[in-house]
């Protein structure tokens, strides 16, 4: 089974209209969707979301700004998907993120910096079993994985 990452459009993204754009930016580089949720995060779930920074100075911003909107919480899935992803969000504060990434393109600020991917594998099967059992993520084939990936020949 190719990877899987947990990204999360936070409430920045959706109070701005940015969700179709950016989920048109993970399209295009032939990920595939396996699991969505349009949720309110509460203040729980994003500590638990979040545990790795528990003792970190901007814990209490964080979980209140992960917790103020709606947010749409995603599993997609690719070979090196985590790595991929991290590259296409950019740097972590919008302001020093580079042009051509996510954050570097849509965001000029800190905290505030549209979208979350899972920054390694541990992490991510943590993150999604935070949001997703098991039976809520799809099984399905994409018909053009060969024109993502190529074929063995
Ligand atoms: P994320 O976990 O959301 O994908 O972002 P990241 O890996 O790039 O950054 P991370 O270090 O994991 O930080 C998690 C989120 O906390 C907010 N933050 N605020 N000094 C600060 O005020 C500060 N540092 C981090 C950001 O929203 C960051 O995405
Ligand atoms: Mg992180």
């Amino acid at each position: 089974m190719a990877e899987r990452t947990l990204i999360i459009i936070k409430p920045d993204g959706i109070q701005r209209l940015l969700a179709g754009r950016i989920i048109s930016r993970l399209e295009e580089r032939g990920f595939k969707l396996v699991a969505a949720k349009f949720t309110h995060i509460s203040e729980e779930l994003a500590k638990k979301l979040y545990k790795v920074h528990s003792d970190k100075p901007f814990l209490k911003g964080l979980v209140k700004f992960i917790s103020s909107s709606p947010s749409l919480v995603m599993v997609w899935e690719a070979d090196g998907i985590i790595e991929i992803v991290r590259k296409m969000m950019g740097a972590t504060f919008g302001c020093e993120a580079e042009a051509g990434t996510i954050r570097g393109d849509l965001s000029c600020g800190k905290r505030y910096n549209l979208i979350h991917g899972s920054d390694s594998p541990e992490s991510a099967r943590y993150e999604i079993s935070v949001f997703f059992g098991p039976d809520e993520i799809v099984d399905y084939e994409l018909t053009n994985a060969h024109w993502i990936y190529g074929v063995n020949d």
